[in-house]
């Protein structure tokens, strides 16, 4: 067998094992098989396709909170909150601590291409239009430096990417349109406190947080995903990321 072949009967012993067939979405598998061929599937044995809750996951509560996701959705997010508290340290306002802690909310918990995009968009019925936009555009202006606050290209980008990395025209037109933004130093700021340093040895908690989520980030009382707003379908998706439909 391939390392394909292994790979797909092991999910099929897995999707065995669950009462629901779970089928993956292209986009969680594409590049490891090829996005033209049909999607595998188990054979027809009778069981119901998978339409709400997957038991490999932990449940989330009726009315999830943005903490809920951090605690069960996300990674151990150490470099949201290592970025949140220096940017507190750094003394800058709390929207901006805001922001950093919320930043690569994508990375952490949805989708990986794109992040800052995604994350503006997940946040933005939730938080002030100014954190958004500069949520949106930090993904751009870390390819670029900007010594009037002594940001420089990151060292992890040049071990990540290459010293030859060039950013593509898409992120050197959105860095052009940010630079000359009114909220231009509220996504550079962001760039600033964007710890790619993590020192394993300091431990912070979410709770730190708690009043400046508090403050400026508006919790819908439906729960995060059940609130109608333009990104609830967003936060469905990752409390239900196997659901058929
Ligand atoms: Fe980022
Ligand atoms: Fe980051």
């Amino acid at each position: 067998m391939t390392t394909l072949q292994r790979a797909e009967a092991a999910e099929h012993a897995l999707s065995q094992e669950l009462d629901r067939v779970v089928v993956k979405s292209v986009i969680f598998t594409s590049g490891e098989r090829d996005p033209r061929q049909p999607v595998s599937r188990p054979p027809d044995d009778g069981r119901l396709y998978m339409m709400g809750h997957d038991v490999r996951l932990p449940k989330m509560p009726d009315k999830p909170t943005l903490f809920d996701f951090f605690r069960l959705r996300f990674g151990p997010s150490t470099h949201l909150l290592q970025s949140a508290r220096l940017a507190m340290k750094n003394g800058v306002n709390e929207k901006i601590v805001l922001a950093c802690l919320l930043h690569d909310i994508a990375i952490a918990g949805f989708i990986r291409s794109d992040h800052g995009y995604w994350s503006a968009q997940l946040l933005e019925p939730y938080v002030d239009e100014e954190v958004a936009w500069g949520i949106r555009y930090h993904q751009a202006l870390r390819f670029f430096p900007d010594e009037s606050v002594g940001y420089r290209y990151p060292e992890l980008y040049l071990k990540l990417f290459g010293a030859d990395y060039v950013p593509e025209p898409h992120i050197q037109e959105a860095h052009r349109y940010a630079r000359d933004h009114k909220w231009y130093m509220t996504s550079r700021l962001i760039t600033v406190n964007d710890l790619y340093a993590f020192d394993p040895t300091v431990q912070v908690e979410l709770e730190e947080f708690t009043d400046v989520v508090g403050r400026h980030f508006r919790q819908p009382k439906e729960g995060l995903g059940f609130d109608q707003s333009p990104s609830a379908h967003m936060w469905r998706t990752i409390i239900w990321p196997t659901r058929y439909l």
